[in-house]
């Protein structure tokens, strides 16, 4: 019998846990699956009736492939933000896209129509007061009149059952896919948890600012768009 008590694990670099997080997330869907989750999304909050020369942002845009959405749907001036140099790298195609926080957008004031969001804010070590620096820039950078579109996890029904599907081990380890978003939560839990855990309190942060044309929260996903005032 071996005596030696175990050696505990080293902690994980921020560096190490951001690669395991991305190498978990390409392996949830493949690029083609998520552009067409997007484009579904997009149809869902309306954009048939904006126009195909806004100047559209996609905030936290990941490997871009709610760019290539937008792209497929039309339209013609996208750009694309996120912290992330090796997940932006992947991106490929007419956007121009920078690396930068989100909480300080690199645009001029009232310079940009429609800014989108896709599964990004729940990242955000503080809330609320990230969550406010990322709406109080929104606002900052659209114009009166300019659209916020928010798509974002939430504790519904649904999602409770999705986690404790992710956490059946039988499940997690017959499917790639459940396997894939349960090391996701896991590599995230502390800003997802955090997130997850002050639905009111964030919803209206969300909705403050903004003229709300859509609002649900259904099939773990909370659904916005909004209009800055003007
Ligand atoms: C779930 S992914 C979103 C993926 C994206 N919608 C796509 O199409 O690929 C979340 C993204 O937010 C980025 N991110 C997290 N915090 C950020 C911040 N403060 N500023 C900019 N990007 C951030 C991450 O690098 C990651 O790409």
């Amino acid at each position: 019998m071996n005596s030696t008590p175990a050696t505990p694990e080293p902690p994980a670099s921020p560096d190490a846990v951001q690669s395991a997080w991305e190498a978990a997330y390409q392996r949830f869907e493949t690029p083609e699956q998520e552009i067409r989750k997007f484009i579904s999304r997009l149809n869902e909050m309306g954009q048939a009736a904006w126009p195909r020369d806004a100047r559209v942002v996609e905030i936290f845009c990941g490997r871009g492939n709610g760019l290539h959405a937008l792209t497929r749907l039309g339209f013609t001036r996208l750009e694309g933000v996120d912290y992330s140099p090796a997940l932006l790298h992947r991106y490929s195609g007419p956007a121009a896209c920078t690396v930068a926080d989100c909480r300080a957008l690199p645009f001029p004031d009232a310079s940009r129509d429609i800014l989108i969001v896709q599964g990004g804010m729940h990242h955000l070590p503080q809330l609320p007061e990230d969550l406010d620096r990322v709406l109080a820039e929104v606002v900052r950078v659209l114009v009166p009149g300019g659209r916020f579109m928010v798509i974002e996890p939430w504790l519904t029904p649904f999602l409770r059952f999705v986690h404790w599907a992710a956490f059946f081990p039988p499940a997690r380890k017959s499917w790639d896919k459940l396997d894939a978003l349960a090391t996701m939560t896991e590599l995230e839990r502390v800003t997802y948890e955090q997130w997850l855990g002050q639905p009111e309190l964030l919803l209206e942060r969300i909705r403050r600012p903004f003229e709300v044309e859509r609002c649900a929260t259904t099939w773990g996903k909370l659904r916005f768009v909004g209009r800055k005032p003007g």
